[in-house]
């Protein structure tokens, strides 16, 4: 057994999935084929998340920006999250996933919106792990429809402006309930949050790497982790 499996992993990973046109475009093929790969790439790391006992995996799969690709870029994408939700409602007896959705999803296509919900509500019950797939999402959108449902209950007297808190207002966010993400990994070697879960992060580790995400395995899942746990998460204190 590595040093590495003995270690708790942390309860929470998010992972922005960077790097698969860059990986397309090494290997002379359209974009789309990069996202597919990335797709294998999103399997691999849920099964061996599950392996080790991470409670949540939250990835960002489409954010409010990625609607400005080509509309075939886009459409394949969108295409690849159906037979995925597809393949993941056929085994769901079998792999024990729960899924939930942060992300605004009334811009998905009905079609998309219907197996979202459906895989939602059918996995509800599974205590393995949760994956929390980000689909038209971008984090300040996030916390504007948050202030919207909020602000509502406030004009129908159902809370007190005044005594709003931190915990509270989490309550209105896609990922109410859900505690926040201990590790943030970005593979491609970019250095940015991109709009990626603002309010959820705030304490998180960021690990960025030079791997592009199609090539992402369990083997770097494993060193992100290892260079989680040789931070010391201080939390503001000392
Ligand atoms: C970012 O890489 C990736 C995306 C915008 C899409 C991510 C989508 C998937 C991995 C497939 C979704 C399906 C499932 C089942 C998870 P990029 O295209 O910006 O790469 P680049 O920066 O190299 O161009």
């Amino acid at each position: 057994m590595s040093q590495i499996e003995k270690l708790a992993p942390p309860r929470h990973i998010a992972i922005i999935m960077d790097g698969n046109g860059r990986w397309a475009k090494k290997r002379g093929l359209p974009r789309t084929a990069g996202h597919k790969a990335g797709a294998e790439a999103f399997r691999r790391t849920a099964n061996y998340c599950r392996t080790l006992g991470v409670e949540y995996l939250t990835v960002y799969a489409f954010s409010t920006e990625n609607w400005r690709r080509s509309e075939e870029e886009v459409g394949g994408i969108m295409k690849l999250l159906a037979a995925y939700l597809k393949e993941a409602l056929r085994d769901m007896q079998k792999n024990h996933v729960r899924f939930r959705f942060f992300g605004d999803l009334s811009r998905l296509s009905p079609d998309l919106q219907k197996l979202c919900l459906e895989a939602q509500e059918k996995s509800s019950e599974f205590d393995e792990v949760q994956v929390n797939f980000c689909l038209n999402y971008g984090g300040r959108d996030e916390i504007v429809r948050a202030v919207r449902r909020y602000a509502a209950d406030v004009l129908a007297g159902k809370c007190d402006a005044d005594a709003l808190t931190e915990d509270m207002f989490s309550l209105y966010l896609d990922s109410a309930g859900v505690p926040d993400p201990e590790l943030v990994i970005r593979p491609s070697g970019e250095l940015r949050t991109s709009n990626f879960l603002p309010w959820q992060t705030v304490y998180s580790e960021f690990v960025y790497m030079n791997v592009l995400w199609p090539d992402f395995g369990p083997e770097d899942l494993d060193s992100a982790i290892e260079e989680y746990h040789r931070r010391n998460r201080r939390f503001g204190g000392v």
